[in-house]
């Protein structure tokens, strides 16, 4: 009886927090749906493709003709803005070392930046024919990268890389939840960003992996479209539509070409 006492106050007070949070800053929701999500379902740090985003074929199968928008918009590699200048919280990670990590993001928490989709529009189709994408970008790691450990804090959704540039001279890896993955161009994998997880780049060249972040289809049933409701609470943060408006490229890349930098074709 005590037990039940005790379970009826935890809850009662774990949805007062809740109602408190959404109406102070909704997006912090997800924080502790998150923690239930912990709690309740366990998955390993790297995922199966097949089982959890059967659609990445699509992508895989085009990744030539994704590689290609790639090395137009690299041209002008240096007007891509860098993941700190799109959202200022991911400094600590994105610009420790101050050597570049750039982002051309395609869409970000629910969101198409429709100005950066029209500068890559066979990329673009092929996202929008993927139901469950909820972020998308090119992530663009200079030479001698490095981001350090950390954790993604969200449950809900699964992280999928797509290596498209990829050096060829040195190592460039991830590792995540202790598992080692080198990117290879035209390979692909899914994996839990809230494992620990760090990145090198220990080479002279620039790597790029299409990043989409989707969500994940093996939650309870309870939890899906809570999931995608707790989400959803996210487009209404201030900061994540400062994140869409800072993503947008803000030349036309085609038509003012600068002077190409050194990138890998
Ligand atoms: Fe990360």
């Amino acid at each position: 009886m005590i037990i039940l006492e005790i379970l009826a106050i935890f809850l009662g007070c774990f949805f007062l927090f809740n109602l408190i949070l959404y109406f102070v800053e909704p997006s912090l929701i997800a924080i502790t749906f998150s923690l239930v999500l912990r709690l309740f379902y366990k998955n390993p740090p790297m995922v199966d493709l097949e089982k959890h985003f059967s659609k990445h074929q699509l992508l895989k199968d085009n990744w030539r003709t994704i590689q290609e928008e790639l090395i137009e918009l690299l041209k002008n590699e240096n007007d891509i803005p860098k993941f700190h200048e799109v959202d200022k919280i991911q400094k600590f990670i994105a610009n420790k070392d101050q050597a570049a990590w750039r982002v051309f993001m395609f869409k970000a928490y629910g969101n198409w930046q429709e100005g950066n989709c029209n500068k890559a529009p066979k990329t673009t189709s092929l996202l929008k024919e993927i139901p469950g994408i909820t972020t998308a970008m090119f992530s663009i790691l200079g030479p001698q990268k490095h981001i350090p450990p950390h954790n993604g804090f969200y449950k809900g959704v699964y992280r999928y890389h797509l290596g498209l540039i990829i050096p060829k001279l040195g190592e460039c890896y991830i590792i995540n939840g202790g598992h080692r993955y080198d990117w290879k161009e035209g390979e692909d994998i899914l994996f839990d960003d809230t494992y620990k997880h760090a990145v090198w780049n220990k080479t002279e060249e620039t790597r790029v992996v299409l990043f989409c972040d989707i969500f994940r289809n093996d939650l309870p049933k309870i939890f899906q479209p809570i999931n995608r409701w707790v989400y959803g609470l996210r487009e209404k943060s201030q900061r994540l539509k400062n994140v869409l408006k800072n993503a947008e490229v803000q030349v036309d890349l085609k038509k003012e070409p600068h002077a190409p930098t050194a990138t890998k074709a």
